[in-house]
């Protein structure tokens, strides 16, 4: 781990690891077929027209394609009621070509997420957000599909420092359901001490210099700041922020993270860039857990057995 103090952290290549995965994953797609015929399927749910949302499902959808994936996106009226998109997850649930279902985030404010996704067949979670996913992961019962930003984090981490994470302090910074909790369980499962950080924590920048690994998923831009890291740290930036940038013109934006990037990497060891780091993850262990659902579904495992498993660099 390089020494902080001016010296410039390593970036961690999350397009470069990403694509390693999905190598893993067109394999493992590659014996299912051949030795069940099986094809993975994932069907994509939109409803409405956030912007953003709109680019990630479009990337999602992308990518099931490319991996040879059957691939489905369904895009629904912001208007759609919520018996509807209930009556279209129940109907996926029954489709034999599909093993993994992902409804996108965050649905119109008549539809009840927390319903939508207690509706999703925990085998088919590619998003590991059902309740039962959610108690697979913190129990360590066998079987959990894991939430993909999460599980790319900490193979990021993984990436930079080694396999063996046991005995590291780890502070996340934000307690989403999407990635403070789920990310925490993973370093806790890795036998790091972890502490969750949130907006009510106190003096969170001392708190934040406690951390061999520093996890920033809050969704403030560049919030984290360079004084906050501890010297030769693992900086994993979950944020995506898109801030106006006027140096490159007139109503011109540019995508930031959680941490301030040009500050913080003259004193971590590691960091992830944004973009390029996490995100491209998030896409790969999608791919990772549909076809990891597709191999259990055949009652095959071991047709995907170790995709999107740690590939340590350092
Ligand atoms: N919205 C933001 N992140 C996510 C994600 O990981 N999955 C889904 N379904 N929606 C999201």
């Amino acid at each position: 781990m390089a020494e902080g103090g001016g010296e410039q952290a390593r970036i961690i290549d999350g397009k470069a690891v990403a694509a390693g995965i999905i190598e893993q994953v067109k394999e493992a797609r590659d014996r299912l077929m051949s030795a069940l015929a099986v094809k993975p399927g994932l069907a994509v749910v939109l409803v409405g027209e956030n912007p953003a949302s709109q680019v990630y499902v479009r990337n999602k959808s992308a990518k099931a394609h490319e991996c040879g994936f059957h691939s489905e996106q369904h895009t629904l009226p912001a208007s759609t009621s919520e018996a509807d998109v209930l009556a279209l997850v129940s109907s996926l649930n029954r489709d034999p070509a599909i093993h993994g279902i992902l409804v996108q985030l965050p649905l119109p404010d008549h539809v009840d997420e927390q319903k939508v996704l207690l509706a999703i067949a925990p085998e088919k979670d590619v998003d590991g957000f059902h309740p039962v996913n959610v108690g697979r992961l913190s129990t360590g019962a066998p079987g959990a599909l894991v939430p993909c930003t999460p599980a790319g984090s900490v193979i990021l981490a993984k990436s930079a420092l080694g396999s063996d994470l046991s005995g590291l302090e780890a502070v996340v910074v934000g307690r989403s359901n999407i990635v403070g909790k789920p990310v925490a369980q993973l370093l806790l499962r890795e036998n790091c001490t972890v502490t969750i950080a949130h907006s009510r924590t106190r003096d969170l920048p001392s708190v934040c210099r406690r951390a061999d690994i520093l996890v920033a998923a809050v969704g403030r831009p560049q919030m984290i700041r360079g004084g906050w890291v501890k010297p030769g740290a693992c900086v994993i930036d979950v944020g995506i922020n898109r801030v106006a940038a006027p140096d490159l013109g007139e109503g011109r934006t540019r995508l930031v993270g959680d941490v301030a990037f040009d500050e913080a990497s003259t004193v971590a060891g590691a960091i992830t860039p944004v973009p390029g780091g996490v995100g491209p993850m998030t896409i790969a262990m999608l791919m990772a857990n549909t076809v990891t659902a597709a191999a259990r579904a055949a009652g095959r495992p071991d047709l995907a057995a170790g995709v999107g498993a740690t590939r340590t660099a350092a």
